[in-house]
């Protein structure tokens, strides 16, 4: 028991992520939205937001590791904040069948470092239409080997997403309803995740050194 109040203890700070890089996205309704649940239901959690669209990363690039150049200095500041973060709500819309480019290059930015490894995330696909699954199903298949993130079993399908918002307010609806609700289920099964994956970061068992990149 003790160790359950202590675990319980734990401030879980969340990252959003609008994975879309259009600077006026859809995807940044549903990642703005999820911001206010996230606060009425888990006021203890603080919550940031990394909107891929209107503050664009560095793409991936030989020298981003190297001290002083442009691409480390641009990237540094999103490393300190994904580091700090516990877990993760990613939101993807989905382009072409995939997920859009500069959530990838997020992803490599990851690759082989500990910014993500051992912390879950919530998926959440975005599509105008009857689509989302298939970006969706693109990161669980191959976002996480270098990366060690962990996605829940949960996700999130926001569908026919225009008619969802007004502004940047969800509409009253029965489909907004319906999607508020598992977004609500998602986000506090995260949040049980996220407090549980601590304990296996500080229990030391990865071995990045000697196994920096998955199989
Ligand atoms: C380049 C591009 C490709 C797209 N391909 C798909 C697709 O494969 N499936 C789908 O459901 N929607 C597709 N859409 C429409 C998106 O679902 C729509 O733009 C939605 O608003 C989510 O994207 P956003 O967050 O960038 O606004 C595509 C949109 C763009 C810009």
């Amino acid at each position: 028991l003790s160790f359950v109040q202590e675990w319980r203890q734990v401030a879980i700070n969340i990252t959003i992520v609008c994975g879309s890089q259009r600077p006026s996205s859809e995807s940044a309704k549903v990642a703005g939205h999820v911001g206010v649940l996230l606060a009425r239901h888990h006021p203890e959690s603080p919550v940031r937001v990394l909107d891929l669209g209107r503050s664009p990363l560095p793409w991936w690039s030989d020298d981003f590791r190297v001290d002083g150049s442009d691409a480390a200095r641009r990237w540094a500041p999103t490393a300190a904040l994904l580091g700090a973060t516990d877990g993760f709500v990613i939101v993807t819309p989905e382009w072409g069948g995939m997920s859009p480019p500069a959530l990838k290059n997020l992803f490599l930015l990851c690759d082989g470092s500990d910014e993500l490894a051992d912390k879950p995330a919530l998926l959440v696909g975005v599509s105008s239409s009857g689509g989302g699954a298939y970006a969706v199903a693109e990161l669980r298949a191959s976002s996480y080997k270098n990366t060690r993130i962990c996605y829940i079993p949960e996700q999130v399908m926001v569908r026919n997403v225009c008619d969802l918002f007004a502004g940047d307010a969800l509409v009253e609806s029965q489909a907004a309803r319906d999607v508020e609700s598992r977004l609500v289920h998602g986000l506090a099964l995260l949040v049980g995740y996220a407090e549980a994956l601590v304990a296996v970061r500080r229990s030391g068992i990865r071995d990045s050194k000697r196994f920096g990149y998955g199989m």
